[in-house]
């Protein structure tokens, strides 16, 4: 007899036989995996959980603040904020490949977080958020199955040289079963409901190389995407929706003057398995007032287009 609440009742009690009195660690990184670790463990163990919060800068609009909003200030878990922007950005200056980036990224996040983790010295448990389908996925990469097009950084052991026990409470579950249980948590249902987002974060949606100014333009950009879209009811019709930042410039008219700006491509599709994609066939009159709300608000755009490209042959991501 499945239900949500029966399910946290197990979890939180393997989880205490697990560990005891013990120390544990959790990688807390805004997405509904990892969150609903740390809403479970905190009820679970409370004070003997610290999460750790890697925000390297590209994020989405005040994702940072909203992760600690909801976790450490509204639920009282422990939460340490590690500020590593400019870390990530000066590691990835001059650096303009995708999986050169990719991997820049995988490895500072891990390098911070085993920085950090050393810091806490009683911890013996390292807690992910592994779900059902990534235990399949890497079970299935293991034997050569998985066809590996792009390197995701998030999912895997331990970070190497690091004697934790590991502790993944949602290993059994699948993500509906998941997201019941973090909603009966009382996790914000806008948290539990979020399109993915990837481990690298806009650092593979600014093309090329990454700048703090391109970051920050393509902030304001999908914010004004994802309002539009929450707003016209279209965030639940479509898998995952988000604005690409193209380094290039166009010109373009504002007022009397001409303006030479940069350009942003708008992506939303709709999709099962992320395996295979279709555009969403978002209305032309939303459409043009996110473009028209993109181009008057954000300053360093001059023009805004729509991917009407499927997967395949090309992927949800840019890079
Ligand atoms: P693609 O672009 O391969 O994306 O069609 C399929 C899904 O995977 C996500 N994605 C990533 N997730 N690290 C991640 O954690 C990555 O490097 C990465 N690359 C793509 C993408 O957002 C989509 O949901």
């Amino acid at each position: 007899n499945w239900s949500a609440s029966n399910i946290i009742q197990d979890c939180i009690e393997s989880a205490r036989a697990q560990v005891g009195t013990d120390h544990v660690i959790l990688g807390l990184s805004g997405g509904v995996d990892s969150s609903v670790v740390a809403a479970l463990l905190h009820e679970a163990i409370g004070e003997q959980l610290t999460c750790i919060f890697v925000d390297n800068g590209l994020l989405r609009k005040n994702e940072g603040d909203q992760v600690m909003e909801t976790f450490a200030e509204n639920m009282g878990v422990k939460v340490i904020r590690v500020d590593a922007e400019q870390r990530f950005l000066d590691e990835l200056a001059g650096e303009s490949d995708p999986e050169a980036k990719r991997k820049i990224i995988g490895r500072v996040f891990v390098e911070i977080f085993e920085e950090e983790s050393k810091k806490i010295d009683d911890a013996k448990w390292l807690a992910q958020g592994t779900i059902y389908p990534d235990v399949i996925e890497s079970a299935a990469s293991k034997t050569g199955k998985a066809q590996v097009i792009k390197s995701h950084h998030n999912v895997g052991g331990l970070p190497e040289g690091m004697e934790l026990k590991l502790l993944e409470p949602l290993r059994e579950l699948f993500k509906d079963e998941v997201r019941r249980i973090g909603l009966e948590l009382g996790l914000p249902a806008k948290m539990i409901h979020r399109h993915p987002f990837p481990g690298p974060g806009l650092g593979v949606r600014i093309l090329g190389e990454v700048k703090k100014q391109y970051a920050d333009v393509l902030r304001e950009a999908d914010a004004i995407f994802m309002d539009e879209l929450y707003a016209s009811g279209w965030y639940e019709k479509t898998s995952q929706a988000f604005a690409v930042f193209l380094p290039v410039k166009s010109v373009g008219v504002v007022g009397d003057n001409r303006s030479y700006d940069y350009v942003v491509a708008l992506r939303a599709v709709e999709t099962i398995d992320f395996m295979t994609a279709t555009w969403a066939h978002i209305p032309y009159d939303i459409l043009a007032r996110i473009s028209n709300r993109i181009i008057n608000e954000v300053r360093g755009i001059s023009r805004v287009t729509y991917d009407i490209s499927g997967k395949p042959p090309a992927t949800i991501e840019w890079e």
